[in-house]
């Protein structure tokens, strides 16, 4: 039974776990390296909660027993009591294998490490572990209180038991769970990236305008956003970085970044968090 979760990481998709993992009435050690990542975290998820008080879903009240179950800390040790631990710092292999070899050492035997990891090898981030059949990957979608999506993902040793309670855990969450296994990207990545991607190099080679590509997509294929909107939401390097997992990991040209792609990341034009990407924030 799961009644505690460690949520590793303050940032979009930490907090945003960590608020949905708290609304569902689990207790949340939310773990960042400084107070201020905490702080930001924190005001991101009163402000989301803010919303569904505003639009009268949550009282006031339950507002405040929600935000009371999530305890901020800068000490990786807080969350020992934890009988789940989900990972969301950022996409680099060497950091992500260094904090799940020290989470290994600090919880206990049975509970399960999971890693939001957009795109990273669930079997490599596990063998950094003593525990790869209790390790696992649960990809959430952003924004993570909207999205109904965990894609949940099977490394090579992950049990069967170890999904079943992932699955029942992404359920209680109020998600829908669904399952795949290890490659590069996953399903989710390997199928929108290079959508995005291919709308990237449409701009590049002025078959169109940003407002056009994007207009296409959302009224000729209710897309909800356009391609190059929703490249600037995820993040222009996250874009970047997941486009090379999946080319180093087919080894296969159809993957190559746009140059344009590249570019931008290059210029720090990295989507509505940096102010200016394909459009201006
Ligand atoms: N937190 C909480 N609620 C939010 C929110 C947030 N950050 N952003 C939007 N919402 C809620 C709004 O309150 C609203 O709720 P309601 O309809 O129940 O009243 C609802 O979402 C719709 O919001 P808006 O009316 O403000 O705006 P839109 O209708 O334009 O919807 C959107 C915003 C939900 C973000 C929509 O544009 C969308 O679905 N976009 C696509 C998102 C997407 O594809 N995400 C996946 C990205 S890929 C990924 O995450 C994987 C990674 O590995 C790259």
């Amino acid at each position: 039974m799961i009644n505690a979760i460690g949520v590793i990481g303050a940032g979009t998709m930490g907090n945003g776990i960590a608020q949905v993992a708290a609304r569902a009435g689990l207790s949340v050690v939310m773990h960042d390296v400084n107070d201020e990542l905490l702080r930001k975290g924190m005001s991101a998820i009163d402000r989301s909660l803010q919303r569904d008080v505003e639009k009268q879903r949550i009282t006031v009240e339950e507002k405040r027993q929600i935000v009371s179950r999530i305890t901020p800390s800068t000490e990786l040790t807080d969350v020992r009591n934890a009988d789940f631990v989900v990972e969301a710092i950022t996409e680099n292999i060497a950091v992500k294998s260094d904090l799940f070899a020290r989470l290994d050492r600090i919880v206990r035997d049975e509970v399960i490490l999971a890693s939001n990891t957009s795109s990273i090898s669930i079997t490599k981030l596990a063998a950094a572990t003593s525990r790869a059949d209790r390790f696992i990957g649960m990809h959430f979608m952003n924004p993570v209180p909207v999205m109904r999506l965990v894609e949940v993902i099977r490394g090579i040793a992950t049990s069967d038991e170890t999904c079943s309670t992932t699955r029942e855990l992404v359920l209680a969450m109020g998600k829908t769970a669904i399952e795949v296994n290890d490659s590069p990207g996953f399903v989710s990545n390997r199928v929108l990236m290079p959508m995005i991607n291919e709308a990237i190099f449409s701009l590049y080679e002025g078959v169109g305008s940003a407002e056009a590509i994007d207009q296409i997509m959302k009224l000729g294929m209710n897309h909800p956003m356009g391609p190059l909107q929703l490249a600037d939401f995820i993040g222009l390097d996250v874009c970047l970085a997941i486009m090379n997992v999946l080319y180093d990991g087919f080894n296969d040209s159809k993957y190559r970044p746009c140059p344009l792609l590249r570019k931008y990341v290059d210029a720090g034009w990295l989507g509505r968090k940096s102010g200016k990407g394909f459009y201006e924030y």
